[in-house]
């Protein structure tokens, strides 16, 4: 493209009217259409503007306590970011692609409405410190949605849990029928998974409290300003330390990423487990109607497409991840453009976590247990074979040898299609001696859960003491 600058370097007075309000003073002509679409972010970032405006009118009260902007021009100033915010929320406002992003655009909406003195607004600040602000707000808000969010499915989890402690199902290793457990011990399983990344949030939360305003483009300003007040004002712990880390940190962005990753992947756990679960194959639970759909073929079908979208969704909020860790990881410090790209995938992650989290607080609590499918496939898999070793060894024989004969009679019951329960003393005594009538209370499926008496153990018992504890963490957040 032919510059259109005049002789000797002058600006091109025509031109220099269309370049940015903003920036276009050391510009000789406009930018190029396209360009200013793949530069822009407002498309996106307009949904900062609430935070955005905040975190403004924070800065311009700061200024005015400094004695750099006066009381009267703070108030004029605050009053009409106030006004703009009610204009943006009852849409009438018009977004401009030209104007960049959402700062330009409100910043040249303030100095339309209220004059002159909403040029002041940017002083002592730069668009750097303004959008790492901005995100750390509105992120900060999104995690106590989510935050919110999550408690709410944990309880429904942990009291579906109680009512089912001592409903009797197969647990399993590498899928095959290992020992039974309870329900109710396996939903708290899945609860202490949700525990810890609750407890992930709330460090990232702790990480991302700091107010980077201040730090302006990089270096930090040269008027007095009050950063202290100004994080204040916004309930940030305190102000950022380092003003090039300021505006280039994207870490909160990633730990946020990193927390949604790793929830994703338990809830595509937890998925799998309500699909297989829910299959002719397995029918232990029932999902209610509402929760799945039919086939536009099959007319049988009924499908767990909730868990199903779920467990997909995990694979998009992974990418999010992925791709933060790589915008970041060649950028030298400290604002780069390259940031801008923060935005989307964040936005995405965090409207997943929202929806998936949504869909499971409904969803959970109304699982149905089809108690006597998992009753009869935890008794089909020789479930309680360790219960008999374990017997054995009460009565001196050790675990080794024990282990060898209640594998032979495993093998006679395969044999004989019986379960070792469903084995007289007569066939029983037959791989050992010491095997007698009292050998039943240990063989039933509910003498062997009731037996794993302890903290973390599935005994009934111990299911509903510890779901009265997950219970109390939860009312105490
Ligand atoms: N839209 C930009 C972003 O999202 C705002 C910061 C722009 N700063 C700059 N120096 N161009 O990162």
């Amino acid at each position: 493209m032919v510059m259109s600058k005049s002789k000797k370097g002058l600006p091109n007075k025509s031109d220099s009217t269309k370049t940015n309000q903003a920036w276009g003073g050391r510009f000789n002509e406009p930018v190029d259409d396209f360009v200013a679409r793949f530069t822009a972010s407002v498309n996106f970032d307009q949904r900062l503007y609430q935070h955005d405006i905040q975190g403004s009118i924070a800065h311009a009260s700061m200024l005015s306590k400094i004695g750099v902007l006066s009381a009267t021009e703070a108030n004029e100033i605050v009053v009409g970011l106030q006004a703009i915010a009610s204009d943006i929320e009852s849409g009438h406002f018009d977004w401009s692609i030209a104007l960049e992003d959402v700062h330009m655009n409100i910043e040249s909406a303030l100095t339309a409405r209220i004059g002159s003195v909403g040029k002041k607004l940017h002083t002592g600040r730069s668009r750097n410190d303004q959008v790492a602000t901005d995100i750390r707000l509105w992120l900060r808000d999104e995690i106590d949605v989510i935050s919110v969010l999550l408690s709410a499915l944990q309880k429904g989890m942990i009291e579906l849990a109680s009512a089912e402690s001592g409903t009797i199902m197969p647990g399993f290793t590498h899928l095959q029928t290992a020992q039974p457990v309870t329900f109710g011990h396996h939903l708290l399983a899945w609860n202490e998974m949700l525990e810890r990344d609750f407890g992930r949030l709330q460090d990232c939360r702790k990480r991302l409290n700091q107010c980077p305003l201040g730090a302006a483009a990089l270096a930090g300003t040269s008027y007095p300003i009050d950063r202290e007040y100004t994080a204040a004002q916004l309930a940030f712990d305190k102000a950022s330390e380092n003003s090039l880390d300021s505006v280039s940190d994207r870490d909160f962005a990633i730990e946020f990423c990193a927390f949604a990753s790793i929830l994703l992947t338990h809830m595509s756990r937890m998925s799998e487990e309500l699909i297989l679960w829910t299959s002719a194959q397995f029918q232990f639970i029932e999902l209610p109607d509402r929760f799945c759909t039919g086939s536009s073929i099959m007319p049988q079908k009924k499908n767990p497409d909730v868990p199903e979208l779920v467990r997909g969704k995990t694979g998009r909020v992974n990418g999010h991840l992925i791709a933060l860790l790589t915008l970041m990881k060649s950028q030298p410090l400290a604002y780069n453009k390259d940031n801008q790209e923060d935005k989307e995938p964040l936005f995405d992650t965090v409207d997943t976590v929202r929806d998936c989290l949504r869909a499971f607080s409904d969803m959970v609590p109304a699982i149905q247990a089809n108690k006597i499918a998992m009753y009869e496939a935890a008794k089909r898999g020789f479930s309680t074979a360790t219960d008999l070793a374990d017997y054995l060894v009460g009565k001196g024989v050790a675990f080794r040898d024990a282990h060898e004969i209640v594998g032979k009679s495993v093998a006679y019951g395969i044999a004989e299609n019986k379960d070792l329960s469903d084995m007289t003393v007569g066939e029983l005594s037959v791989f050992s001696k010491l095997i007698k009538d009292d050998v039943f209370s240990v063989l039933t499926l509910e003498g062997s859960v009731a037996a794993r008496n302890h903290i973390g153990g599935t005994a009934p018992q111990q299911v509903k003491a510890a779901a009265q504890r997950a219970l109390k963490k939860i009312a105490n957040r």
